[in-house]
């Protein structure tokens, strides 16, 4: 028997893969250029359907090289036999192409942002590239970036000319069944034609679900510190201490002016409110440490220091936590600490403190003051503390992070940390 269609598997795949790509070709427009949280999960959802329509394409080349498609309609003139293969082979080449530089535009990305498909399962980045060199990684990201936009073009141009033959052969020729090829059954010059008309809902489906769709941004998993009360100014404690370190017991109180030293426990947090989006933000660090030598009697000669290991930040969102270190925010890898001395205290009330000191962030040192409460019972101390940086100040959201629009300038800090001598 004369086959005059493509085989079922040949036919499922074609309009999968057309509905994928018709969705997937708007999400740009919708995503393009905005640093908003919305944008953020519409290109997560780019990438899924990417990745997925990379799967489905090379299941449907390997298709096609083992099972011959059906002969074509004699009728065709030659250079429509020309046409529609120049346009089949360069669209296999596009639903190959495409994925494959978005893949690679992500993996040489400076923010290195993890691929996670669906919200679900870990994607990794292309291997190797995470290893070269900043300035081949710059090459790659630029010749992906090209790439990807110029093959999206060139998709524009061949859907077209593809859609149009399509057409051409369904709507003007009654003796060339072609539609009928990739959809069984179909009668060749008939307008109202259900087969095209399921096509057309198809496509209005694809292309209106794209700019419907509204993906759950990143909700930032619940992070273990309970985070400090909005709202109670100066009153939440907050003095970081590190739960790795060592507890240098310096000497006990015998002279009686000398300060005490403290060593932090653990279950001592350092944390920090934001916001994205109008969404809040909570984060802290998992790697900090803080010599503190501190007593109310000896306010004149008492000295903190904390050093924050800038890689350890956390706020529950494996995307964001990939971003911070980078060089748009901390640039942990230029200045891998962020470091608060302080030594100058005052008395401000009952167990209340002021603390005054510089905060070196991102290699910008600026004056902090942080007020903290801190209550001493025998060998056990608890502070906690609140004060408000400006990131902008320390450069922390460079280039378009640098608006305050998306983030605002100000940031919370709380530190809640208890202590023995
Ligand atoms: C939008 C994304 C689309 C892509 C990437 C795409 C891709 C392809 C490819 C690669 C083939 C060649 C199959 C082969 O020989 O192995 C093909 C065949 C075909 N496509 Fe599409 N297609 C798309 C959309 C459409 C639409 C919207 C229609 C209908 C209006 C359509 C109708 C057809 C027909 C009738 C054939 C069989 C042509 C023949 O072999 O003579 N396609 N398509
Ligand atoms: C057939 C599959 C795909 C199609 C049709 C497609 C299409 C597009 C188009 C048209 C753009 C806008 C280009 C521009 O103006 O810069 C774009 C941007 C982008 N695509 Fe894809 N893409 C596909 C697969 C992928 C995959 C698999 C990934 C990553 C895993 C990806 C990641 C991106 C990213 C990150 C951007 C934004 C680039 C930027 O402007 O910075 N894409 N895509």
């Amino acid at each position: 028997m004369v086959q005059d269609r493509y085989r079922t598997p040949a036919i499922v795949l074609h309009w999968l893969i057309a509905a994928a790509i018709l969705f997937q070709m708007q999400l740009p427009w919708r995503f393009h250029d905005l640093k908003t949280p919305e944008a953020f999960a519409l290109i997560q959802l780019h990438k899924s359907v990417g990745i997925t329509i990379l799967v489905l394409s090379l299941a449907r080349l390997g298709w096609r090289l083992t099972n011959p498609p059906p002969l074509e309609p004699e009728t065709l003139a030659p250079w429509e036999r020309m046409l529609s293969s120049v346009v089949h082979v360069g669209l296999y080449g596009l639903m190959i192409g495409m994925p494959i530089t978005g893949w690679l535009l992500v993996s040489t990305s400076k923010t290195g942002i993890p691929t996670l498909l669906y919200g679900l399962a870990p994607w990794p980045h292309i291997p190797g590239f995470a290893r070269l060199p900043e300035a081949g990684r710059e090459v790659w990201n630029g010749f992906a970036h090209e790439g990807h936009e110029l093959l999206g073009w060139g998709f524009y141009i061949l859907i077209g000319l593809h859609v149009a033959g399509a057409l051409k052969h369904q709507l003007f020729s009654r003796d060339e069944p072609v539609l009928a090829r990739m959809a069984p059954g179909a009668v060749a010059g008939r307008w109202a034609e259900p087969r095209l008309l399921l096509i057309a809902l198809g496509v209005i489906v694809a292309i209106g679900g794209a700019w419907l769709i509204h993906p759950k941004p990143p909700a930032p998993a619940p992070l273990p510190p309970p985070p400090v009360e909005a709202g109670a100014p100066v009153i939440e404690p907050v003095m970081p201490v590190a739960a790795v370190e060592p507890p240098l017991k310096v000497e006990a109180a015998e002279a009686p002016a000398a300060p005490s030293t403290w060593a932090v426990a653990k279950g001592s947090t350092l944390g920090f409110s934001t916001a994205w989006g109008g969404q809040a933000v909570e984060g802290r660090f998992d790697a900090w440490s803080a010599d503190i030598a501190f007593s109310p009697d000896a306010l004149d000669r008492s000295r903190v220091k904390v050093t924050i290991d800038l890689a350890s930040v956390a706020t529950g969102d494996p995307q964001r936590d990939v971003a911070l270190p980078g060089a748009d925010f901390f640039d942990a890898a230029q200045h891998p600490k962020a470091i608060f001395t302080a030594d100058s205290f005052e008395a401000a009330g009952q167990n209340r403190y002021v603390a005054k000191g510089r905060l070196s962030l991102r290699g910008v040192t600026k004056p902090v003051r942080l007020p903290f409460t801190l209550k001493i019972d025998g060998d056990k101390a608890r502070m906690s503390g609140v004060t408000s940086l400006d990131r902008t100040a320390f450069g922390v959201g460079q280039g378009e992070w640098q608006a305050t629009d998306q983030i605002p300038a100000e940031v919370k800090v709380s530190i809640q940390l208890t202590a023995t001598r």
